[in-house]
């Protein structure tokens, strides 16, 4: 069953009736100020930092779930009523929301009155606008009352969501004509505030949430507006918020904008105030007075639709399967961007006060994105391997605004090193910007300690080299790309955090994960160190390579799939001598993929994965899921059986498998796997998966699950990334190197072959692929050697791949 639509010619996905199983959600804004919003108008907005300056509140774990965000209420006699259905919950005529690229516009009528509003973050400003059209469709005048309304969160939303003692003393605001200013704690330490306004003279306005909505009502129902009044209420303390109310008088057919403003103002220390305790507003007036009318709001979207338009042209294709053009066209890379953004902090999902950016994740986003905005992605790398430790380990985490590492989670994730590699090697195949590895970066945020990048992969490098168990393997540390693996330490202490509880530290469990990643990157390595003619360290790195290689296919290898790892005891995990957790996923990707053990090897581990793990939505992570708690496992076995890394489709690992197939030439098991799980493909189950049909989720619960099929965490997993690598390198196979583009596509019998459009290094290529008998690549009509289209000197490149 499905709940709305794609409309490719647009770029959205049109929901059709609000009712979805979950609030499905859209992310607006792509640098500074962000907002989240679901199909009902609810959701939050922050700057930079969604823990630090979160700017409206949003209740986690709220019923119903999406309450409050954006409030509008449009009184039309008795009847008030939503445009987006929440959070009034009137029954609509009609109902539609769109979700755009950055935008996201509700259509909804109600007896005889017409209202749309459209909501985005636009280019280069830190606002929201929300630009709310009615119009009079009846044959009778309209007199209208119409309200819009916020609710300030206190700025840390942890604290928010905790210190009510002091919370509730410190809320203040000001207001100015039609514009309510957010101030709480610009008395003291904070150098900024928010404001929210419309362009049009309030007839009245409320600040105090409690007086607004009265007792026993909540944002459904406020007195307020059953009233069709304003209090005129000055919060003090408690929850401040911003209730703007608009009285709107429409003849027939008559139809009116009005364009609100939700934005975020930093100021200068020395210019805080113009007068004892009152905001200076000289900013914000700007900000208002550069979006004060239609027209420039018309044009700050049309700026957004054509930033977009620019971006994804970098990468189009066009094939036989509409479904797959849409994910690679449209879908998949927009949630590339998302999580380039946003990492892992903030979703409806990840609270935003937790986890921060990851260094593991942001490295892998950054493999789907780099292609769109190379110079942010160069950016990103040095801001993660700044949280780097002089031996090559890494923190785990950082806080966007600050940058520096999270010293609760700390470090001793081992296969983060290496996933820094991973990245930078990307960065430089895409642009050739070799520079980026003379960048002074320093270790730990430490001034003193820069030394170039080359030297931070080098270290990571070695960190892996010098860290390796009993078998030769890699030791695992607190855990691998699997958090929830937790080999060295025994948690029986209820809420204590399985990662970081450091009861037992083995130096002894190994991951076979790490060594298909070390295979894979240590060569890459090499390769990269080898261009830059330091031979020997490349032979050195190799030759350690060759050892881990031999150990990953000799102590890694079960007879029929790779094994997963060895515990502390140096006892095998994934193993057919273990009675649960038998097979796991991630090695037979990745060491497949590093082309660990060749052919021989590579088919048989997939053919397993396929046979143990495989569903309708992908392959499982393990199998059999484990049916109790085992503390020498650690959290993967506190998951009940088939959710989480206990045995979900954990989607992330799955394009692993997708590019696994892809080394062995695979077209058919690549395409199979990749479209069980691409949401566009997944739509007509929306009422099973129930998350977004246009955005992955980091799970789909696995067999042994009560709810198979239901996926849940959706928008900010490594999915995103793994999956355009995998469609766009290993399905399509354009992939960029070093000395040019490489076209080896792996297609399915059932695609004949697809065009494709692909800006690399500046150039435009043109690219055809297409079955038949005299096989191999042209250039500009000229033959080509293997699959390598030389560097061209552009500005159009034309490509013809016969396969
Ligand atoms: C989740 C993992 C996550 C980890 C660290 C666990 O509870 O299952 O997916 O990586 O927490 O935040
Ligand atoms: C989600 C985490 O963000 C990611 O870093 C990890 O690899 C997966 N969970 C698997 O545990």
């Amino acid at each position: 069953m499905r709940y709305g639509y794609f409309d490719d010619g647009a770029r959205e996905y049109v929901i059709t009736r609000p009712d979805t199983p979950l609030p499905w959600i859209n992310y607006l804004g792509n640098q500074g100020f962000f907002s989240l919003i679901s199909n009902t108008c609810g959701g939050y907005a922050f700057y930079r930092d969604a823990k630090l300056r979160r700017i409206t509140r949003f209740r986690y774990n709220n019923v119903p779930h999406d309450d409050g965000g954006r409030c509008f209420y449009i009184c039309d006699g008795d009847v008030t009523w939503s445009p987006a259905f929440l959070p009034a919950k009137t029954p609509l005529d009609t109902y539609r929301c769109r979700h755009g690229l950055g935008y996201t516009v509700f259509e909804g009528e109600k007896q005889g009155v017409k209202a749309e509003l459209t909501v985005m973050v636009p280019m280069g400003a830190a606002c929201e606008l929300q630009k709310l059209t009615l119009t009079n469709i009846s044959d009778e005048k309209k007199q209208l009352t119409v309200y819009g309304a916020v609710e300030w969160c206190l700025w840390n939303a942890v604290d928010d969501s905790t210190n009510f003692q002091r919370n509730w003393n410190i809320g203040e605001v000001e207001i100015e004509g039609s514009t309510v200013y957010h101030k709480t704690e610009y008395r003291e330490r904070r150098d900024h505030y928010a404001f929210y306004s419309v362009n049009a003279p309030v007839a009245g306005f409320d600040t105090d949430r409690d007086t607004f909505l009265g007792r026993f009502r909540g944002w459904s129902d406020p007195q307020a507006v059953e009233q069709r009044i304003s209090y005129n209420s000055k919060a003090s303390g408690w929850a401040p918020i911003a209730a703007l109310r608009l009285d709107v008088s429409l003849a027939p057919g008559e139809s009116r904008s009005f364009l609100y403003r939700l934005g975020y103002v930093e100021t200068p220390r020395e210019e805080k105030f113009s007068a004892p305790g009152v905001i200076h507003k000289t900013r914000a007036h700007a900000l208002l007075s550069a979006y004060d009318t239609v027209e420039q709001y018309d044009k700050a979207l049309n700026e957004l639709k054509a930033y977009w338009t620019g971006l994804l042209g970098r990468f189009t294709v066009k094939s036989s399967e509409e479904k797959l053009d849409r994910m690679v066209n449209i879908w998949n890379q927009y949630q590339c961007m998302v999580t380039f953004n946003m990492s892992r902090s903030a979703s409806y999902y990840e609270s935003g006060m937790g986890r921060g950016m990851g260094f593991r994740d942001s490295c892998q986003d950054l493999l789907g994105f780099v292609h769109l905005i190379p110079e942010r992605a160069r950016e990103r790398i040095i801001d993660i391997a700044s949280i780097q430790f002089p031996d090559g380990s890494t923190y785990h985490q950082y806080q966007p605004l600050d940058k520096r590492g999270n010293a609760d989670v700390g470090s001793g994730f081992n296969d983060d090193p290496l996933w820094l590699v991973a990245c930078t090697t990307a960065y430089i195949r895409e642009t050739g910007d070799f520079t980026i590895l003379d960048e002074l970066t320093p270790f730990n945020n430490e001034k003193g300690t820069e030394a170039p990048l080359l030297e931070h992969l080098r270290r990571s490098v070695n960190y892996t080299v010098t860290h390796r168990g009993p078998h030769g393997l890699p030791l695992i540390g607190r855990a691998d790309w699997n958090d929830c693996l937790n080999l060295n330490c025994f948690s029986n202490t209820p809420g204590e955090s399985f990662q970081t509880c450091s009861n037992f530290e083995s130096g002894k469990a190994e991951s076979v994960f790490i060594a298909g990643m070390f295979v894979k990157y240590g060569k890459e390595y090499a390769e990269l160190v080898d261009r830059l003619g330091l031979r020997d360290e490349a032979k050195t790195v190799l030759a350690a390579v060759e050892e881990v290689e031999t150990a990953a296919r000799t102590a890694g290898w079960d007879g029929e799939w790779f094994r997963r790892a060895y515990d502390a005891f140096e006892r095998p995990i994934g193993s057919k001598e273990n009675d649960e957790g038998q097979i796991f996923i991630e090695p037979q990707g990745f060491c497949v993929l590093a082309g660990i053990g060749g052919r021989e090897y590579g088919v048989k581990a997939l053919a397993s994965a396929q046979k143990h793990l495989g569903n309708d939505y992908g392959l499982e992570v393990l199998h059999p899921c484990y049916t109790a708690y085992r503390d020498y496992l650690g959290e993967i076995s506190s998951y009940p059986p088939g959710y989480k890394e206990n045995g979900s489709v954990f989607c992330h690992n799955n394009p692993w498998v997708t590019l696994a197939y892809c080394t062995l030439g695979d077209g058919n098991g690549a395409f199979d796997l990749y479209t069980r799980n691409a949401p566009a493909y997944i739509e007509d189950k929306s009422d099973i998966h129930r998350t977004e049909p246009y955005c992955y989720s980091q799970t789909i619960a696995g067999r042994d699950a009560q709810n198979y099929g239901e996926a849940k965490n959706s928008w900010l997993t490594g999915t995103a990334a793994w999956s355009f690598v995998a469609v766009s390198q290993g399905i399509l196979g354009i992939r960029p190197d070093y000395d040019g583009l490489r076209v080896h596509p792996c297609l399915p019998d059932s695609m004949d072959g697809f065009t494709a459009s692909r800006i690399f290094r500046g150039v435009r290529y043109g690219i055809t692929v297409r079955r038949g008998e005299k096989k191999g690549l042209v250039v500009d009509g000229k033959p080509a050697v293997g699959d390598l289209v030389p560097l061209s000197a552009g500005p159009v490149c034309t490509v013809t791949v016969t396969i």
